[in-house]
């Protein structure tokens, strides 16, 4: 394995408290087939895809090497894996100039027959206490029930639009840079995608470090058969002819109207804002479509103040990344700020990472220093919150004054929660456009 994080231990208390029921917490071996191939079927029967082929089990070995891939087995179960979950370190861009180390979670399932029994319970506290003892601030997840996950003490902190566009009805209105947009294979575009994603991403507060085979999985892969060929690709190449943005998109036809086609956005990524106008523009303009769908967006995109007409555009929105803040210091430590401040915050964390009264001081390199303190300091702002609802607050894309009036954050005067806004808001609204 290459980070040794991946390979630390399963969490002793879980592998207890999972024992005490007759089950098993594993560390899958990246190397072992059989072992991987088990843990891949589960994953896939509790998301409900469909079973893995050979060919697609292939293809994920390398991912797991990537990635900690822990089972829970049950030793008298058919199939005996029985819970699922994976996790990767992750640079997670923050406001400020330096991403901050997030333990970035995935696949958590548990099978149908043992659901209901706290198995997901262990796992999620297994790995935040892991999170811990790696010395990371933050865990990270994107979730598929936005239910489960506040009593962990996650918060929705990157909310995404999905965008529905009718293109005949606009006109492009933004600028035209002088690079030039140029259709790429799938195969060619893989050398590129690594550089330009990790541009992008260190430019985008939400967005984090997802390994290269990772990001090869969003361009397709050749066992998804036609889902994979349907696949068109484009990239940006800047005056000097350095690649800096591309997107993979799908076009469905309307067989009624072969002019009035739709256009899937799979993936737009742009490292420059030279690159996102020539992007769009090429798919605002693009014959034969009327329709453009496009998922993963920003709920703040550009976009609309560059076309003739913005109802063209519509969008709905939901949260997307999850964040738990595990260690108030290095996570408050590790981001930066829009102004010069303190501000304190007196933190309900039923599970202890994050409890406290702390003071965060923002000094005029925009880095800020938090730690705890028995009171409030005279004139410095406050607020009251709990775990939920800093991990909400961390990436400065949720207005405290929303969850001011929301009753989620109390403040200690009225005003703390504007004075608080000042530092904690992001100057870009973030955005995180993958699942992970
Ligand atoms: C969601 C899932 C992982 C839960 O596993 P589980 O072992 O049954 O969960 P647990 O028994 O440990 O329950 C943990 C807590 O979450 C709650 N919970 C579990 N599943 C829930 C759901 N689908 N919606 C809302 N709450 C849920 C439980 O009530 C429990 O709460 P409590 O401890 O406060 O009483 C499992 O049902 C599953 O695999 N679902 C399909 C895949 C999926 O959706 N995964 C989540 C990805 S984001």
């Amino acid at each position: 394995m290459s980070d040794p994080l991946l390979s630390l231990p399963p969490d002793p208390e879980a592998s207890a408290a999972l024992a005490a029921q007759g089950l098993r917490l594993e560390l899958v071996d990246p190397g072992d087939a059989p072992a991987v191939r088990s843990w891949l079927e589960a994953d896939a029967r509790g998301f409900t895809d469909p079973a893995p082929t050979d060919e697609s089990v292939a293809e994920q070995y390398e991912d797991r090497r990537l990635r900690r891939t822990l089972a829970v087995v049950d030793d008298d179960a058919p199939e005996p894996v029985v819970g699922t979950i994976g996790v990767f370190p992750a640079e997670l861009t923050a406001p400020g100039p330096a991403p901050v180390g997030a333990w970035a979670i995935t696949s958590v399932s548990v099978a149908a027959t043992h659901r209901r029994r706290g198995i997901a319970r262990q796992l999620l506290e297994a790995e935040l206490r892991t999170a811990v003892r790696a010395g990371l601030p933050l865990a990270i997840l994107t979730v598929s029930e936005a239910t489960i996950y506040s009593r962990y003490g996650f918060g929705p902190a990157v909310r995404v639009a999905a965008l529905t566009i009718r293109t005949k009805r606009i006109r492009w209105t933004g600028p035209a840079p002088a690079g030039r947009v140029r259709y790429v294979g799938r195969d060619a575009l893989l050398a590129d995608v690594p550089g330009i994603f990790d541009a992008a991403r260190r430019r985008t507060p939400g967005e984090l470090d997802l390994g290269g085979l990772l990001l090869t999985g969003l361009l397709g892969r050749p066992s998804e058969g036609d889902r994979t060929r349907e696949r068109r690709f484009v990239r940006y190449d800047d005056e000097a002819g350095a690649p800096q943005g591309y997107c993979s998109y799908r076009i469905e036809p309307n067989l009624d109207d072969f002019a009035d086609g739709t256009l899937h956005v799979i993936h737009l990524v742009a490292a420059t804002d030279d690159a996102y106008a020539a992007l769009w523009r090429f798919l605002l303009e693009h014959d034969l479509v009327g329709r453009i769908e496009a998922r993963l967006r920003s709920v703040d995109e550009p976009l609309r103040w560059m076309v003739s007409d913005q109802r063209a555009i519509r969008q709905t929105e939901q949260d997307h990344l999850w964040v738990r803040v595990l260690d108030v210091p290095g996570a408050l430590g590790a981001r930066g700020y829009a102004a010069t401040g303190r501000l304190a915050l007196d933190v309900d964390d039923p599970d202890g990472y994050a409890a406290g009264r702390w003071l965060l001081e923002v000094g005029e390199d925009r880095t800020g220093r938090a730690r705890q303190i028995a009171a409030v300091p005279d004139g410095v702002p406050s607020l009251a919150l709990d775990a939920p609802a800093l991990g909400s607050l961390l990436l400065g894309g949720v207005p405290v004054d929303t969850l001011t009036r929301a009753g989620v954050v109390r403040e200690g005067r009225p005003g703390d929660a504007a004075r608080a806004d000042v530092l904690l808001r992001s100057p870009r609204t973030p955005v995180l456009g993958e699942w992970f």
